[in-house]
């Protein structure tokens, strides 16, 4: 439940950033919408905080939490990267916008995986 829950909030908060780009590409004076402004922040929390509810739910801290610490740190980068794409224009911003869909294909995976080197 909770983990449909958080993969509910990762698909709006990706669709919703996905809709910024779009406007920010082609109707720019409609970024200024109040609900614009506030459903990044708020659906990142909720996402967040349900990230730290299934942790301690799934007691995730007593086995290698490596991958939890990186998920962390990249949903970081995946905002600083998506501010970037938002705030750029031009080259720079679709070069920030390829970073962001990349950081956020690594978590998906790491997250599937439980481990911080999915791969191996
Ligand atoms: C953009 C950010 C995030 C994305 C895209 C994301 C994506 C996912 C996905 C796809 C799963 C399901 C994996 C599976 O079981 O197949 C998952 C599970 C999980 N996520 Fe996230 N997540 C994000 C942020 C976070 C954060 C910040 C935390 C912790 C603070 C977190 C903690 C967890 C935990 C503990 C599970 C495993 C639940 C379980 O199987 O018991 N996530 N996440």
């Amino acid at each position: 439940m909770l983990k449909h829950i958080h993969l509910l909030l990762v698909l709006l908060v990706v669709g919703v950033f996905l809709y910024r780009v779009y406007l920010a590409e082609r109707k720019p004076e409609l970024l200024d919408q109040k609900w614009l402004k506030l459903a990044p922040h708020g659906l990142a929390s909720i996402l967040l905080l349900s990230g730290i509810a299934l942790t301690l739910q799934g007691g995730w801290l007593d086995m290698a939490y490596g991958w939890i610490v990186a998920k962390l740190i990249l949903m970081l980068g995946f905002i600083a990267l998506g501010l970037l794409t938002l705030k750029s224009q031009g080259k720079q911003r679709w070069q920030a916008f390829g970073g962001s869909l990349l950081v956020l294909f690594l978590i998906v995976k790491i997250a599937a995986a439980k481990q911080v080197v999915f791969f191996l």
